[in-house]
């Protein structure tokens, strides 16, 4: 089965004074997803925006909000950044310690759970999560900053994640967050990514439809998976 490659462009790498214009901008590209970089200074060396700035961004658009949160104790702020307009919400495994149960709050809440893996955190242990997660986020560069270059190392963490998801026959999607472009965007799929984040490269490329459908255009061969326990069938 041949499945279509999602693009979320990260609206880290645009201009914070004119967020709504970027917002417009990433909608008409003809993105799949806006995602969200949220950095609580703690979790890594760096701050961004919070549950406000969100819900005044949901306000204009519809385009699917994916919250990637890069925050210490993510179980205090799920109900928050679930009212603020997230329809998938995403924790780091590093960052907390019963994240089953915030998978299952993520859940009740009413959003889409996934989880994240910094660059050199293993696979270990998530095939005891997958089932209860609609994406898996993994990092290829240390989280904290846009504009950071591909860890190619990272790839074949891809590849052995996607044989535990067909191999569990699960639906859960691949989304790949850091230093991805047009020119790598291949080997990443290759690799076994569905879901594509693109900050920096996105906002410096001209014709950023072009490059949407450019991305569109590519396919990562997956098998067909059973549905996951509790995902909609036509997750956000
Ligand atoms: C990094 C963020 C990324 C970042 C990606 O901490 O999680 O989403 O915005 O930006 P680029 O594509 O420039 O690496
Ligand atoms: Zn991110």
């Amino acid at each position: 089965m041949v499945s279509p490659v999602l693009v979320a462009p990260s609206i880290l790498s645009g201009d914070f004074t004119r967020l709504g214009e970027e917002l417009r901008i990433i909608e008409s590209s003809g993105a799949d997803w806006l995602h969200l970089d949220v950095m609580d200074g703690h979790f890594v060396p760096n701050l961004t925006f919070g549950p406000a700035i969100i819900s005044q961004l949901r306000r204009k658009s519809k385009i699917p909000f994916d919250v990637h949160l890069m925050i210490e104790n993510p179980q205090d702020w799920l109900k928050a950044y679930r009212e603020a307009g997230a329809d998938r919400l995403t924790i780091h495994i590093e960052a907390c310690r019963h994240v089953q149960r915030q998978l299952m709050l993520i859940r009740e809440l009413g959003a889409a759970p996934g989880v994240c893996l910094n660059p050199q955190t293993p696979l270990a242990g998530l095939e005891y999560l997958l089932a209860d997660c609609d994406h898996v986020l993994i990092m290829t560069v240390n989280p904290g900053f846009g504009g950071q270059s591909l860890l190619e190392s990272v790839l074949p963490k891809i590849t052995l994640l996607r044989q535990m998801i067909d191999g569990m026959r699960l639906r859960t999607l691949i989304e790949v967050d850091g230093g991805v472009d047009s020119e790598n965007s291949q080997r990443i799929l290759a690799a076994g990514a569905d879901v594509l984040v693109m900050g920096s490269a996105f906002f410096r490329d001209k014709n950023k439809q072009a490059l949407v459908s450019f991305i569109h255009g590519m396919a990562t061969p997956r098998k067909r998976g059973k549905r996951n326990a509790g995902r909609p069938e036509k997750p956000a």
